[in-house]
């Protein structure tokens, strides 16, 4: 006992000395973790603020001592600037690569002296106003090599919406390599993050998926060359902290405006921060950049919410209506489109037979699809005559002139198809023009549809592809509408037009296509021009910017198209959403006709197969539709309850004084004995009054369902009434749907 007791001071010393030591290593592990996360070791000073705000969202760049520039905010607008000032600089805004930085990159470049690396230190920054879009422009430049990097972010104030995207410009005597371009790096900080991404494939397209993100890095791409979208589309939901929904979370949402290969990369590092990185995807595409010829990325457009999703799809809606999309508040036509008709088995009287059923059904336009072209190799198939764009004479004697006019004679407008950046093997077009197309020299064909991709990179390429529109729209001035359809991406990619520079052949493709529209929309800047890809390939903000709206999917089945389109819903708004009542689903008439109503409605059906009381039904739903189409394409939608929670989907749009409103409600595969609750509506006016009537009904088209009551057309509620308490909707069994107009009273 003695013993240990002597040995007391001793230990007491020795725990002294250990916590002391221990004390010691914390303090010099911290100071080198900070002289870490702040290159150069210096302290936290903001030399310079620089402001990205609209109405309510923030994105706060700060010049450090060190002269980086930091991201410092991404949130909800604080209402002091001082406020900004307490926060940390953690994050530089655009990291390079090649100097101190560990995880990945938002820019690579190697210089003509074989050095690999960049540092980027702020030079200058500008802002200018004009109307609602405040534009700043923040300049990086490199200290040791000629290189400027211009970070460019386009606040449009009223809706919320940050466009972004980066110029890169050098002045060495040799191209420099860059092998990283984001368009955007952001920066977030939080406990947990949960990304929502929208997968699939041809005819499943916008499936949407929500997972947590665990350190490391996930990545969302295409490297389809041709087309952004088939396996994963360019948009994301980023939630902080919780899952948001609808109308709760914090939640950023953002996509790329680019029609081709993407990425969307996001790093969770060790410190638990995430790198939110977007551009085009550089895999394969390593980019010599030649001197004074500035690389701009595509845009990158987000938006933030507080209180969910809701709000960052409206945002994206306004945006696009106003920005985006073009003729964003323009009118629509509907159409009858032939391609569920008759595929390829028509001909001249056929047609003009279906132009009766367009007619009919009240309708704007008859849209004739694939099939109408090629005469060496005529177009009865897929398998030939792509690239050929004449008419085939032994289906059409008279030509597309005659179609323009015999349509016209009955009161309908007439559209066509075309898919000019492809070629079959059985065309005149691959006879004569070998070199004009996307393949490797030294390898067999590959063909996807049969079909090969033209080198949109050669200018030649592009004057044939603007003149096929050209001279078809100088002949027949009175076209009303084109579907331009692009059915492949790129394999065996090589161009016979770029030869030493293959690593550009998917951006320069991308940049080509743009070149082509811009000579096409400057002559013809609002022909409605429907943007296709073998189905929903090609969804995206570079391209719409020269089309009115795009097809969603091949998959026309109504039940699919809930899902489709619910997924398309959250980016893009419904006037770009062409939906058309096919017979491919098994659902009732009036069940398709409702599901196309919530977009661009359309039709791909043989009228003169339609019962009489379906005929009736559908010259009444066209007409609905003509009345409320201003407030579906123009309103604020709310999404009240999705297909993924429950076995049914509804969904709403109130037009800007909450005057008017209409509601969509499909009933799925609902067990028999399932009653669905009252349904709180969202948007409307608390202090309004209005009247519910439901419209579109067809008798037999559906039963009321077992627990149908309550529903009264013709009643009258309040705003708050409905929006508290909720409206019991009259579809409850399967398949059934209701469409049900709001009104105000006063
Ligand atoms: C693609 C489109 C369809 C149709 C066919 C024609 O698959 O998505 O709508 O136009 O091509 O071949």
């Amino acid at each position: 006992m003695g013993h240990k007791l002597a040995l007391l001071p001793f230990i007491n010393l020795n725990c002294k000395l250990m916590m002391r030591t221990k004390i010691l290593t914390g303090i010099l592990i911290f100071l080198s973790y900070l002289s870490f996360a702040q290159p150069g070791g210096r302290p936290n000073e903001i030399k310079k603020l620089i402001k990205v705000e609209t109405e309510r969202t923030a994105l706060i760049f700060a010049v450090g001592a060190d002269q980086k520039l930091y991201q410092l905010y991404l949130g909800e607008k604080l209402a002091s600037d001082g406020d900004y000032k307490l926060l940390n600089l953690l994050n530089e805004a655009y990291i390079p690569a090649g100097t101190d930085n560990l995880f990945e990159p938002a820019i690579r470049m190697v210089h003509n002296d074989g050095n690999p690396s960049l540092e980027l230190l702020f030079a200058d920054t500008s802002t200018a106003t004009e109307g609602d879009v405040t534009t700043t422009a923040i300049i990086l430049k490199d200290p040791k090599y000629p290189v400027e990097v211009k970070l460019v972010y386009a606040a449009f104030s009223k809706e919320n919406i940050i466009k972004t995207w980066t110029e890169i410009k050098h002045q060495e005597k040799n191209p420099v390599i860059l092998s990283n371009y984001a368009s955007a790096m952001l920066h977030l900080n939080a406990d947990k993050y949960w990304l929502t991404q929208f997968h699939g494939d041809w005819a499943k397209e916008m499936r949407m998926e929500e997972s947590q993100l665990t350190a490391g890095i996930k990545t969302i791409d295409s490297k389809l060359g041709t087309r952004a979208n088939m396996y994963a589309t360019p948009v994301f939901f980023l939630s902080k902290n919780h899952q948001s929904t609808e109308t709760s979370g914090e939640v950023i949402a953002g996509t790329l405006g680019w029609t081709g290969s993407f990425q969307m990369l996001f790093e969770l590092d060790n410190s638990n921060s995430l790198r939110m990185i977007s551009g085009i995807n550089p895999f394969a595409s390593e980019y010599h950049l030649k001197s004074n010829e500035p690389f701009i990325t595509p845009e990158f457009i987000f938006t933030y919410s507080a209180s969910g999703k809701g709000e960052v799809s409206r945002n994206f809606h306004k945006w696009a209506r106003n920005y985006g999309v073009l003729d964003g508040h323009g009118n629509r036509l509907t159409l009858l489109n032939n391609w569920e008709a008759t595929y390829f088995d028509f001909d001249e009287n056929k047609l003009t037979e279906l132009f009766d059923g367009a007619k009919e059904l009240g309708v704007d336009l008859f849209l004739l699809d694939d099939g109408w072209f090629g005469n060496k190799y005529p177009r009865s198939s897929d398998r030939s005559g792509l690239g050929d764009w004449q008419e085939t004479k032994t289906k059409l004697p008279h030509g597309i002139g005659y179609l323009v006019e015999q349509a016209e004679a009955k009161g309908i407008k007439f559209g066509i198809w075309i898919e000019p950046e492809m070629v079959n093997p059985k065309s005149e077009l691959y006879e004569k023009h070998p070199d004009w197309i996307l393949k490797l020299p030294n390898r067999d064909e590959h063909y996807y549809r049969n079909q090969l991709v033209l080198d949109l990179t050669n200018p030649q390429v592009q004057d044939f592809v603007f003149k096929l529109v050209d001279d078809m729209l100088t002949k027949n001035p009175r076209i009303g509408f084109i579907k331009w359809d692009c059915n492949r991406m790129m394999t065996n990619i090589y161009s016979p037009y770029l030869k030493e520079n293959q690593s550009h052949v998917q951006i320069e493709y991308v940049r080509s296509f743009y070149r082509v529209m811009e000579r096409i929309r400057a002559k013809y800047p609002k022909l409605p021009i429907m943007l296709c890809s073998g189905g929903g390939g090609r969804t995206d903000y570079g391209a719409l910017k020269y089309f009115t709206e795009f097809w969603p999917s091949d998959n026309t089945d109504a039940v699919e198209r809930i899902f489709i389109q619910w997924g398309y819903s959250y980016f893009f708004p419904t006037i770009t959403s062409c939906n058309h009542i096919t017979t491919m689903g098994k659902q009732s008439l009036k069940f398709r006709t409702d599901v196309a109503m919530m977009g661009k409605m359309g039709y791909d059906i043989r009228v003169n197969e339609m019962t009489k009381e379906e005929l009736e039904f559908s010259k009444a739903a066209v007409q609905n539709y003509n009345r409320l189409k201003e407030l579906i394409w123009n309103g604020d939608m709310y999404r009240i309850i999705s297909p993924y929670d429950e076995e049914r989907a509804v969904i709403m749009y109130v037009n800007e004084d909450k005057s008017k409103s209409v509601l969509f409600s499909y009933a799925l595969h609902p067990r028999a004995m399932n009653q669905f609750s009252s349904v709180r509506l969202q948007g409307l006016d608390a202090s309004k009054k209005y009247r519910i009537d439901e419209i579109n009904k067809m008798s037999g088209g559906r039963g009321p369902g077992m627990f149908g009551g309550g529903f009264q057309s013709g009643k009258i509620y309040s705003g708050d009434y409905l929006m508290k308490v909720g409206l019991s909707l009259p579809n409850n069994s399967e398949l059934t749907s209701a469409v049900i107009e709001l009104t105000e009273v006063k």
